[in-house]
Parts: structure tokens; C-alpha cells; sequence
């Protein structure tokens, strides 16, 4: 059959496709994201003598030893280092440290002895070298090869047969026989799917780092996501030096699994306290500020809740919460009025500070306890931590993983805990710290006195 380029318009933001340029995405809804794209024939056909189906009692169930990186966040975030085949996509904004960490991890990998290919489609080669200069990397197992061409980077990869593979930037590279421009999404895809066969066919990790717009999507390659097994994001804000990775999805291991990680003059080095480093900036002594013990991953995190009620508003006052659910604030809210602190006509902002999200119920009754300091301007106690789900009728109910929110808030030197009637026997463990347990949102109002 003759090979026939067909064009065809895609979407940078979801990758849909249409035969005729859209102005308005009828799937994501994006405006002036379609693009035309030359679509040849399928870059690969299906090759003969493939695998055949096995029994799943004959499966090999042993699971290959992951590889640490050596760098202790990345691979906690990982649940527990890189797994063999397995593909990462890094995704963060332009400037924030994607290829600094990969860097460090490529270091850390050549530094156990295990061989990696660098392949920077960015930068040059003098480039990668003056930033591995900067972190005073010289391992001789680190490998860099500045090529955009996946094929050749992919042959490399072959005659190589490093332990892992890095691709710096999966949006630099292109597959040479689509006529798109590198970035679009055809070639992203292409360029992704070329790579996921390297690492399932030779067991190599690949890590890809993925560049996101200031919206927080996955530029152009959203349909990426579901081509990988693990997505990791860095972010940061702009003026901090301060970095926060974490999982969003992971087929190996744990989501919402956090690492803080601080950028130095030499690179990129982990803040080992979490609690502490997101509690630096707190003033204790403020009303509207709250401390709750969240989860995050098989950790916990103090984190400070702010609350800020305003002055009464005509119309519908604004509800914005930042870090925290919007409906779950809502929910708050009602029982709250019901609990005899209307706010209804009230301005209500809440966040969550340090660019953590506590999405758990866990965090409702912190968030409580800041709106009502907050609407009566007094201070909660010194030295308090509030954990516990709200109900619907203004029950508070139990949370998962009690001990370890009471273990860290003693390790941090906090004396008493608001937390749940139910979960207030697993306090007995801890000697230093006051329990006071808490039935109802109206016993919250009336036992905090402010
Ligand atoms: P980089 O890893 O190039 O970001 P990305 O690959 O995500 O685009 O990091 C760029 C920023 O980090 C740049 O502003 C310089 C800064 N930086 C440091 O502060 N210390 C360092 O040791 C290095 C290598 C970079
Ligand atoms: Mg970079």
C-alpha cells in the first residue's frame, strides 16, 4: 500500500483530533488549540514472532530490585527507587529544577556503579556539561548524548545498555518521520511511544521530563499521562527556593507521597523536616491560624491552616479556598451555621500554606477551628494541633492513621491535640501531649474559649 500523509488538525491540549481546524475543542473545551499535524502511516507495524499468551500461574511473579537514585525524596516519591521498565514523566514549570534533579540522580545512579545515558535535547553538550561543572559532577558513568532525534537516541540506548535512561526534554525530541514540529502532539506521542518500547522491551527505566504551562497542564502532551506508569511534578513558587515533589500517579507505588527539597547554590538538596520547614514561616499568636497534622503519603505533615472571614458582602459573598476542597468548605461552612457561627453573609478565604493540599477530611476540623479564631479575632491556644473529619450533622468521626498525626506533633513539640472522641485512645501512647476529644463541632465552639 502506498504510504499517504493525511492532514489532520489536533488539539495541543487534549489531543483530539479533527479533520477540519476547530476554533473551540469540542473535548477539552480549549479555545485555538488545534493545530495542523501531517499524520503518515503508522510509524511501526506490528512485528512478527511477538510474545504469546502465558497462563498466569506460569507468570514469573518476582519482582525485579528496584534502583535507588541516592536521592532519598525521589525515591521515597517513587515508592522506594526506579523500577525496571518502568516510565517516569518529571512534569514542572520552565526554570524549576527538572534538570538539576535528573542530574543528581544520574549522578547518584553512576555513583552505584550503574551506567546512564543523559540525552539532553535541549541543551548542548558544553551546556549539560556547565551545569554538572556547577554540582561538581564528574562520574564517568554518566553518559551525555545531546541528539533531538529519538531513533538515534533509542540506538544509542541499545548499544549502550545503560541502567537508565533520561530524556531531557521529551518536548525537544522529535520522531524524524512525522513532519510535525517537535512538541506537538503527534510528535510528543510519537516520540513517548518509541521510548515506552525501549523501556518495556529491554527492562531499562526512562525518565522524561515533561515541561507544564503556568496552568498546570502537561503542555500539549496531556495524553502522555496515560502512557507512563508513574507522574511525578516539581513545583515551587517563583521567588522561593523552596521545592515540593510529588506523585500524581504511580503504578508502583504510592500517590501523594511528598518530598521538600530546597534549591542551593549547588544544587538541589532535600529538607529532611517537613514539618518543621512548612511551619518556619508560622507566627503563632494569630487569629485565623490553625495547625493540622495531614497526611501525606505514608507520612504525616504539620501544616498551617489560615482563615481569613471578612467583613459582610451584598449579593454572594466569596467563598475561595486555596489547597483546601471547595465543597468540603462549603460543607464546613453549613455545619458551622448550624453549629451557631453564621458566616453565611460573610467574605471566607481559606488556604493552606507552604503549597501542600490537605484534600483529606481530616484536615475539617483545623479548618473549623481557624474560621472560628478567625470570625471572633482571638488566637487559638498556643502549642494546639486539630485533626478529625467532619460530618454532615456536625459529628466529628475518626481518621485514619491517628498515631502517626500524634507522633508528629509531639516530635514538633506541640502539647495538646483537638482530635476525634473516637480516635482519642490512640493518645494514651503519647504522654506529652494533652488529648482533648472532641464529640461535636459545638463542643469545639465551646471548648476553645476564643
Ligand atoms: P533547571 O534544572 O535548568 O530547570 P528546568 O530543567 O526545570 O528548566 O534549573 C534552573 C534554575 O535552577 C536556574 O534558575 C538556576 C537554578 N540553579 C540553582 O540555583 N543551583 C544549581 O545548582 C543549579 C544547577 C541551578
Ligand atoms: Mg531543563
Amino acid at each position: 500500500m502506498a504510504s499517504r500523509l493525511t492532514a489532520v488538525f489536533a488539539c495541543q491540549a487534549c489531543g483530539a483530533t479533527s479533520p477540519k481546524w476547530l476554533g473551540r475543542c469540542p473535548e477539552c473545551g480549549e479555545w485555538n488549540s488545534f493545530v495542523e499535524e501531517t499524520r503518515g502511516p503508522a510509524p511501526r507495524a506490528v512485528p512478527s514472532g511477538g510474545a504469546a499468551a502465558v497462563s498466569i500461574a506460569a507468570l514469573d511473579a518476582e519482582e525485579k530490585p528496584r534502583l535507588a537514585t541516592g536521592l532519598g525524596g525521589l525515591d521515597r516519591v517513587l515508592g522506594g527507587g526506579l523500577v525496571p521498565g518502568s516510565v517516569i514523566l518529571l512534569g514542572g514549570e520552565p526554570g524549576i529544577g527538572k534538570s538539576t534533579l535528573l542530574l543528581q540522580a544520574g549522578r547518584g545512579l553512576a555513583g552505584r556503579g550503574r551506567d546512564v545515558l543523559y540525552a539532553s535535547a535541549e541543551e548542548s553538550s558544553a551546556q549539560v556539561r556547565l551545569r554538572g561543572g556547577r554540582l561538581g559532577i564528574r562520574e564517568e558513568r554518566l553518559l551525555v548524548l545531546a541528539e533531538t532525534d529519538v531513533s538515534r537516541i533509542v540506538a544509542e540506548a541499545e548499544s549502550r545498555a545503560p541502567a537508565v535512561v533520561v530524556i531531557d526534554s521529551v518536548q525537544a525530541v522529535r520522531e524524524p518521520s512525522l513532519a510535525s514540529a517537535p512538541g506537538t502532539v503527534s510528535q510528543v506521542r510519537a516520540a513517548a511511544a518509541e521510548l515506552v518500547r525501549l523501556a518495556k522491551s529491554h527492562g531499562v527505566p526512562v525518565l522524561l521530563v515533561g515541561h507544564v504551562t503556568k496552568d498546570g497542564s502537561l503542555a500539549g502532551p496531556k495524553s502522555l499521562e496515560h502512557l507512563v506508569d508513574a507522574v511525578v511534578s516539581i513545583e515551587g513558587d517563583r521567588g522561593s527556593s523552596r521545592r515540593l515533589l510529588r506523585a500524581t500517579k504511580n503504578r508502583f507505588g504510592p500517590v501523594d507521597e511528598i518530598a521538600l527539597y530546597e534549591m542551593t547554590g549547588d544544587g538541589l538538596a532535600e529538607l529532611p523536616d517537613a514539618s518543621a520547614t512548612l511551619l518556619a514561616e508560622r507566627r503563632p499568636g494569630l487569629a485565623g491560624s490553625a495547625v493540622t497534622a495531614a497526611r501525606e503519603g505514608s507520612r504525616s505533615v504539620l501544616v498551617e491552616i489560615q482563615a481569613l472571614v471578612g467583613a459582610a458582602a451584598a449579593g454572594s459573598p466569596r467563598r475561595v479556598g486555596i489547597g483546601v476542597d471547595g465543597g468540603r468548605l462549603a460543607l464546613l461552612l453549613a455545619v458551622l451555621e448550624g453549629a451557631g457561627l453564621p458566616l453565611s453573609s460573610r467574605e471566607i478565604f481559606v488556604s493552606c500554606t507552604g503549597g501542600i493540599e490537605v484534600t483529606e477530611p481530616a484536615g475539617d476540623l483545623a479548618i473549623v477551628a481557624a474560621l472560628v479564631s478567625s470570625a471572633r479575632a482571638r488566637p487559638l491556644p498556643d502549642g494546639a494541633v486539630f485533626f478529625g473529619e467532619i460530618g454532615l450533622l456536625g459529628e466529628v468521626r475518626r481518621v485514619p492513621a491517628a498515631s502517626g498525626r500524634l507522633k508528629e506533633a509531639a516530635a514538633l513539640g506541640f502539647g495538646a491535640v483537638y482530635m476525634p472522641a473516637g480516635n482519642a485512645g490512640e493518645a494514651a501512647a503519647f504522654p506529652d501531649l494533652r488529648a482533648i476529644p472532641v464529640h461535636r463541632v459545638a463542643d469545639l465552639l465551646g471548648a476553645l474559649k476564643v
